[in-house]
This record gives structure tokens, C-alpha cells and sequence, in this order.
């Protein structure tokens, strides 16, 4: 029988799952696992199934035991391991597409309505019974007509795409390449990220974290925006400068931000906690039921298709 590290706990049914399939090693107090913890722990096991919140670099990679053939993170992104130290060791990475896209794409409209509308500063007037209605009360921004720039039109930015026209927004995108019309939602094309964040009342960010992606929002590129944009993140934090991010709301250059993700997280930039205009969630995006269940199972069948076949679907080295 084949054995696994599963290095956080998952729902109960996942588990089950995994425990019918193979010798699964739980993680039943749900600790964050340091480096040195998934190395020991992992000894003598077949695979590895990893979330976001363990950081396997090059160092851990080039100590985990020889026995380790494949690492299948439960997530859509991959950016916690060192793809490259894996590949040199044979190791196969894989990660769980497709089935967070909707989940993800719904928490990206709620950072939009709620950095528009002020959200943050409404529940707290709210929760203190201190306010009264009046015809210029948290006045926000609406999001009919709107122009929306997507940044990274992947799976997950075409879903945005998808809600957003349904509030009457009129959509623009960069992404490496240009879609087909078929599948582009009928948004224009920029080449550039000068030229789409130039026609971002709000943009939206949601393309993978890479070294050309890191800071991509940093003080020069946020001179592009019209003055008064709005910025929301549900990627991954990396992509934002965030003292440039927070001199340029001080300076009323940008509207508000919404934000499920950070550099440093579960740490935020104690300048993000002060502000009423930064509304903010815990990196939400994949947090339903349905879409935690069906990103488990994913990550476990891609296991046991490696396991069986030596191949999977979702590799990613
Ligand atoms: C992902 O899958 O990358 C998500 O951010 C995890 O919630």
C-alpha cells in the first residue's frame, strides 16, 4: 500500500477518501508543518499532498527521501514550491485547476462590491449603531458601465469576465496571448499593461505569480490608472507593491482596494488594517464546500493516477 503525507487536514470525506486509498498520514491537530516537520515526517512515504501554507524550497526538496516521487498540491497555485528544485529531482508537482474557478471568480465580485461601496466602512457604522441614513451617506461607486481590466485572462480572470457583464461592466483584458472571440467574452485586448490599466476604472488581478508578475502594481504602473481606480487581488499578494499600493490611496490616486491575498499572509501591512477604503478577506477565494471537496479530490486522484500510471493530468514541472 502506498503512503502519503497529507500535511493539513482536509474535509472529512476527503480524508476518508484518501485513507481507503493508500496509508494516509493526517495532520488531525491541523498544524502548519515546518520545513523540517514535513522532511521527517515524510520519510519513507510515496507522495505528498501539500497546501499553500508549506513552504517547500529548494533546501527541503533536496531532503525529502528518495522514496518521494510525486508532491500534489491542493491548490490552484503553486508558488509555495520550488518547481525547478522538483524537477531536477525527479519529483512531479501537480495542482488543482478548473474545479476553484467559479468559487474564486464569486469572491473576486465581492472584493469589487465591496471596495466600490464601501463595504468595510458600512459594517463598521453598522455594528455601531452610530449612523444615520442621508442622501450622501457612504456614497460608493457603481459598477453599471464601469470598465473592468482584467489582468491574467485565464480560467478564473474569463469567469470574472462572465459575472462582471452581468453588472453591466465593460470588460478589457492583457493575458500573454490574445483569445479567440469564442472564448473571450467579448473584452477588448490590450498588449500591454500600460494601455489596459489606463482604462481600468477597476482592475481585477488574477494571473499566476511569477517573476515577471512579482510588484507588477508597483509606484511607476500605478501612474497608468485614471485617477480614482479601483484595485482588487484575489491571486496571490505578490503581485502588489504595497507601500506604492497604500502612498497612492493616500494620495486619493486610487479609489479603494479589495483584497484576499497578501505578501506575508496571515500577516497583513498593519497600513492595510488602519484604512476604510482597503476591504479585506482572508483568502476566501476556494472556501466553499463544494469547491473544497472537488479541489481534494482532485489533488488525491491526481496521486492515485501516478500512483497507478506514473502520469497525471495536472502536472505543472
Ligand atoms: C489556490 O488554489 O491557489 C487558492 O488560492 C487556495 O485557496
Amino acid at each position: 500500500m502506498k503512503k502519503v503525507l497529507i500535511t493539513r487536514r482536509l474535509l472529512r470525506s476527503n480524508e476518508d477518501k484518501a485513507s481507503k486509498l493508500w496509508e494516509a498520514k493526517l495532520n488531525l491537530n491541523d498544524e502548519i508543518y515546518s520545513q523540517q516537520k514535513i522532511i521527517e515526517l515524510s520519510k519513507g512515504c510515496d507522495g505528498i499532498l501539500s497546501s499553500i501554507t508549506d513552504k517547500i524550497d529548494e533546501e527541503t526538496i533536496n531532503k525529502l527521501s528518495e522514496t518521494i516521487k510525486i508532491i500534489s498540491n491542493f491548490a490552484v497555485g503553486f508558488g509555495n514550491i520550488d518547481l525547478e528544485a522538483a524537477k531536477k529531482r525527479g519529483i512531479t508537482i501537480t495542482n488543482t485547476p478548473d474545479v476553484l474557478t467559479d468559487a474564486t471568480a464569486e469572491i473576486t465580485i465581492l472584493l469589487i462590491l465591496g471596495a466600490a461601496r464601501r463595504a468595510s466602512e458600512g459594517i463598521e457604522y453598522a455594528k455601531n449603531s452610530n449612523w444615520k441614513w442621508s442622501a450622501d451617506f457612504l456614497i460608493g461607486k457603481q459598477l453599471t458601465g464601469a470598465r473592468l481590466g482584467i489582468l491574467g485572462m485565464g480560467r478564473i480572470g474569463r469567469a470574472v469576465a462572465k459575472l462582471a457583464k452581468a453588472f453591466g461592466m465593460i470588460i478589457h483584458y492583457h493575458n500573454r496571448s490574445k483569445l479567440s472571440p469564442e472564448v473571450d467574452e467579448g473584452a477588448t485586448y490590450h498588449d500591454n499593461i500600460k494601455s489596459l490599466f489606463s482604462v481600468s476604472d477597476i482592475l481585477s488581478i488574477n494571473c499566476p505569480a511569477t517573476k515577471e508578475t512579482s510588484n507588477i502594481i508597483n509606484k511607476e504602473t500605478l501612474e497608468f490608472f485614471p485617477k480614482g481606480a479601483i484595485i482588487t487581488n484575489s491571486a496571490r499578494g505578490d503581485m502588489i507593491d504595497e507601500e506604492a499600493i497604500l502612498d497612492a490611496l493616500n494620495r486619493r490616486k486610487i479609489y479603494a482596494l479589495g483584497l484576499d491575498v497578501y505578501k506575508g499572509e496571515p500577516n497583513l501591512n498593519p497600513g492595510y488594517l488602519k484604512r476604510k477604503d482597503v476591504f479585506i478577506l482572508p483568502h476566501l477565494g476556494s472556501a466553499t464546500k463544494e469547491t473544497r471537496t472537488a479541489m481534494a479530490n482532485l489533488a488525491i486522484d491526481n496521486l492515485d493516477e501516478f500512483f497507478k500510471t506514473g502520469n497525471c493530468k495536472n502536472k505543472v514541472n
